[in-house]
């Protein structure tokens, strides 16, 4: 059906009105007020304006709405009207550069103008058939990520850690420095401070130009908070309709999924995993869906995730990184020794990094990742002083270009990466290591004509490094490569 079609095939008398009968919990129970989930309607208070509030349930013969505001002075008998039965949202080049709340009420304290065309708030994410393969890499200018944990235009990726590791800060600088035309960020459930230090500090006049920011604070009702993301996802997809390439940057979705699980056990659902009822995780992959590519343009998401007591096994983190493309784990130990951005490679991955780089790129990718592997597997002997040269190769080598590497990894906040100038330090390293690793390999062979040879894990070592498949380019398996 067309979106009109859509339109007029949802379109509910709204004559609808009902009375209210008691407040369950946060919602509002009314009675003879058949109107359809999801709708919002009025409740008219003798004092103060009508209270917004949307259908969330129904229990016997009532119908819970839950109020988009304060409650003062709502009474028993109060009347209730319907407003609007399905959710439209005003869109337009004018939201550029504006920070909104999920009813579109600007925050910037600017009128909110140039919203010309009218979408529905739901929308079904592109048929799994007709989305085309991702196959070109979209720079975020973070280049600890696009040299080795590089994202294709459409990929939906997971950014975890425990609070305070730099989530929202990593949004910042990719908001800043991608390479996509539009960024629609969702700030959710943040405190009021942090929103504003995120708007000045992060984001910056620079990167507020291009984006959308839709907020919905700790403060406000968990319906809204929810609302934040279909919203900002919403306008996502409008952007990708008209052929940008997209990047949405969702802070965070924890948040949301707690005010999710306020809202579901308010409409009546029984609490399954640590307290969150069913509706989270039917949720979570319908949203997470919708980002992606589709035939004109592409949404490209990141998705941060806080992850309690740093517990990778915490529900929703382990939900989330089953329904994304990879995820960017943020470590506190590197955080605390003033390693930033604080990302820990090794516990990271991005699954379609193969479809979107050139064989040597990978390959330098994979270079870095087994010395980094080869050092944190003798990370305890090294610190003690137990571990002697000579006895590992690839270790070895991890000691002597482990500054290159974390000088490689650390960005400052306001200096932005070309992802050119990533792929290339990348190259040289892994150029670096092969010549290095292949010396090793002509002394040996020296040795050799004096009756030695080079051993095995000489060999061995040296291969790893010369011939590593590309999995697109000689159909291996990324799956066994790259974890
Ligand atoms: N790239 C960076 N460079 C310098 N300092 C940083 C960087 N990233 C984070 N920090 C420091 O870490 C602090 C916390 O970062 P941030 O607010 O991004 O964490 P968070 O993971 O989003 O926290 P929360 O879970 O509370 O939302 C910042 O205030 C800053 O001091
Ligand atoms: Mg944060």
């Amino acid at each position: 059906m067309t979106d009109w079609a859509t339109r007029i095939h949802n379109i509910v008398p709204l004559a609808i009105e009902g009375t209210v009968i008691r407040t369950l919990g946060m919602t509002v129970a009314a009675s003879d007020f058949p109107a359809p989930i999801n709708s919002v309607a009025e409740i008219v208070r003798p004092a103060g304006p009508p209270i917004l509030a949307e259908v969330v349930g129904f229990r016997d013969r009532l119908t819970l709405l839950y109020p988009y505001g304060e409650t003062n002075g709502l009474r028993r008998g109060d009347r209730v009207r319907l407003r609007r039965s399905t959710w439209q949202l005003a869109v337009g080049e004018g939201l550029l550069g504006r920070v909104i709340d999920p009813l579109l009420i600007p925050l910037d304290g600017r009128p909110l103008v140039g919203l010309n065309e009218r979408v529905l708030l739901t929308a079904p994410p592109p048929p799994p058939c007709e989305r085309p393969p991702i196959c070109e890499a979209l720079p975020t200018g973070v280049r600890a990520i696009d040299g080795l944990l590089t994202c294709g235009k459409g990929q939906r990726l997971g950014i975890f850690s425990g609070s305070g590791v730099g989530k929202s800060v990593l949004l910042g600088m990719m908001a800043r420095f991608t390479a996509a035309s539009r960024v629609v960020l969702a700030l959710i459930g943040e405190r009021g401070r942090e929103v504003r230090e995120f708007l000045e500090r992060d984001l910056g006049p620079q990167g507020l130009a291009r984006s959308v920011v839709v907020v919905a604070t700790s403060d406000r009702p968990a319906i809204l908070r929810v609302r934040a993301l279909m919203v900002a996802t919403r306008i996502a997809e409008y952007f990708r309709d008209q052929g940008h390439d997209v990047l949405l940057l969702v802070d965070s979705l924890t948040r949301f999924a707690m005010a999710q699980r306020e809202v579901g056990l308010a409409a009546g659902e029984l609490p399954s995993s640590r307290g969150y009822p069913p509706s989270v995780f039917a949720l979570l992959p319908r949203l997470v869906e919708r980002a992606g590519r589709a035939a004109a343009g592409s949404i490209t998401a990141f998705y941060s995730v806080l992850v309690e007591g740093d517990d990778p096994h915490e529900p929703i983190a382990d939900c989330v990184r089953g329904l994304l493309d990879g995820h960017i784990w943020l470590s506190r130990k590197l955080a605390s020794a003033g390693h930033y951005p604080a990302i820990d490679i090794l516990e990271s991955l991005s699954r379609l990094m193969p479809a979107v780089t050139t064989p040597d790129h990978y390959q330098a990718a994979l270079t870095v990742r087994q010395l980094l592997a080869a050092y944190r597997e003798h990370e305890d002997l090294i610190t003690i002083g137990a571990y002697r040269r000579g006895a590992d190769k690839l270790v070895d080598c991890a000691l002597e270009l482990l500054d290159v590497i974390e000088g490689y990894l650390r960005q400052p906040l306001e200096t932005p990466a070309t992802f050119s100038e990533a792929k290339e330090h990348l190259v040289g390293l892994h150029l670096r290591v092969a010549s290095r690793l292949g010396q090793a390999s002509t002394k040996t062979e020296d040795q050799k004509l004096g009756g030695g040879g080079p051993t095995g894990l000489e060999r061995e070592t040296l291969s790893q490094f010369t011939r590593v498949p590309h999995p697109v380019t000689s159909a291996g398996d990324i799956s066994k490569t790259n974890r």
